[in-house]
């Protein structure tokens, strides 16, 4: 007995310091935990659904068994822009589940081949969707071909079913299949505020199946900016994931996707019209701040506060991005001296701040910087007029685009448009805003390096943006 007892206090003692240990060593790792939960990043911008998220406890199986297998439904729907919550894959193909299918859209605007885009009727032909890329089933049918379940691609994702062309760019990246999805994802919370807060959760996935792991990045390096600010802890997935999942013959499903198909979208009027893909989500409803969420992300992730620019209440800001030294589509080099010099004049006679950049030679960091606090942007048509989606939306808020006379595209009136801003063309001394638009042409010139223009009309008209009344903001 005498030693039974010690024998006891020793286990008694362990059991408490296993106890003590157990309490100390969890105890900072729950704090962790809540924090995590609590003050999120994103909370500024993605107020909601991450305390579920990260509480949920691990379902990689969506499991139905004898039950019938969950339908497809669709959220919102423009050709090119689809919003489906169930979607299936298995071996490659797209799988709409529905008893109903005389409800579900036209499968050839959600989904095509994905191939390049080339002009004619031929090329548009072989773009079509067939078996081999989407079927719509029935419930019955979708038992018989996934069985009791399908394993779960959760959260929302990107489905991005195009080639690299219109992906490795920052224009057709950002202001359109970043701008598209984002105005389509967007259109299920019209009530995002002006400062950008959305109850919408993150997108968890970006889905290329058409493109190589190395082929989304752009020249400029400004496509990784956008996605990693807006969503910093989504994952890619690209063409070998896409055969991996197909080649482990199993049914998968989407808990929601945003689906986006250039070749579906170029099908819609509002294509037909303005040849931006991102203008048919313009038909589905939103918020006026819509963009204000992508915006405001990549402006703090810069370190910039999100109510910079709009020039309304500090001194406005006149950008000219300059293409003098890139080769290509620049203006004539005395009209562009003369611009400079009235845009001094500007700056040394009111006060205003007046930029003179070449975009190629700044950082990214800088690019988004200066965009960000930019009240007028101006330029020769061309990639560097990209930056317009950072500045802040105001009544003064202004893009100034150059053309050959004669000539015009849609790219950034309509771009800039979109965000509730001003864009005027100009012609030499002419210029024009919406709706009395020329129809889009690539004139004689349009590219070359003569492009005329009058600098003082270019000041003039500055001054009469700049003379607008304060912003009233709430
Ligand atoms: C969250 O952050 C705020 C300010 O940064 C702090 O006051 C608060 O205590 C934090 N909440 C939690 C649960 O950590
Ligand atoms: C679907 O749209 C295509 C055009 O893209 C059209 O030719 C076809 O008739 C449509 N199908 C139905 C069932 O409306």
């Amino acid at each position: 007995m005498a030693s039974a007892t010690p024998t006891r206090r020793e286990v008694l003692l362990v059991g408490l310091l296993f106890f003590f240990l157990l309490f100390v060593s969890r105890k900072p790792a729950t704090e962790h935990v809540s924090n995590l939960l609590t003050n999120d990043t994103h909370s500024t911008t993605f107020s909601s659904g991450r305390r579920s998220e990260n509480t949920q406890i691990l379902d990689a199986h969506l499991s139905w068994g004898s039950s019938p297998v969950p339908e497809t439904r669709v959220l919102a729907h423009v050709p090119g822009w689809t919003i489906l919550d169930k979607l299936y894959i298995l071996k490659g193909v797209v799988y709409i589940v529905s008893d109903e299918p005389s409800k579900v859209p036209n499968i050839t605007h959600i989904i095509s081949k994905g191939l390049f885009i080339e002009n004619g009727e031929e090329a548009v032909a072989s773009r079509l969707p067939t078996d081999e890329d989407i079927r719509v089933i029935s419930t019955k049918q979708a038992k018989r071909l996934f069985g009791t379940g399908a394993h779960v691609l959760d959260g929302v994702n990107y489905f991005i079913n195009d080639p690299y062309q219109f992906v490795t760019h920052y224009y057709h990246w950002s202001a359109e299949l970043w701008f598209g999805f984002w105005r389509t994802y967007s259109s299920l919370d019209p009530v995002i505020t002006h400062d950008g807060k959305t109850s919408l959760p993150p997108v968890r996935r970006l889905v290329f199946n058409h493109l190589d792991a190395y082929h989304w990045r752009d020249y400029a390096a400004m496509n990784e900016w956008v996605i990693r600010s807006a969503f910093p802890s989504a994952i890619m997935e690209f063409k070998d994931d896409w055969r991996d999942r197909a080649e482990m013959e199993r049914p998968f499903v989407f808990d929601r996707v945003i689906l986006a198909d250039r070749s579906a979208t170029m099908m819609t009027f509002n294509f037909a019209r303005f040849q931006r893909t991102a203008s048919s989500p313009f038909g589905l409803p939103g918020s006026v701040n819509w963009w204000m969420t992508m915006r405001n992300n990549a402006i703090q992730f810069t370190g910039l506060q999100v109510n910079t620019g709009g020039g309304t209440t500090s001194t406005p800001v006149i950008t000219y991005i300059s293409r003098q030294e890139w080769g290509r589509r620049m203006l004539i080099k005395e009209h562009h001296e003369k611009l400079v010099e009235e845009l001094y004049k500007l700056r040394d006679t009111y006060g205003f701040e007046v930029n003179v950049v070449a975009a190629e030679k700044m950082s990214r960091l800088e690019q988004i910087e200066l965009a960000a606090r930019t009240t007028i942007m101006m330029g020769v048509h061309g990639n560097g007029l990209t930056s317009l989606i950072w500045m802040k939306p105001s009544p003064r808020s202004t893009v100034m685009e150059f053309f050959y006379p004669g000539g015009f595209a849609f790219d950034y009136e309509y771009t800039t448009r979109a965000l509730g801003m001003t864009h005027y063309g100009f012609w030499g001394s002419q210029s024009f805003t919406s709706p009395a638009l020329p129809e889009p042409k690539y004139v004689e010139g349009f590219q070359g390096n003569s492009i005329p223009l009058d600098g003082t009309a270019v000041a003039r008209l500055c001054l009469e943006r700049l003379s607008l009344s304060e912003e009233i903001d709430d």
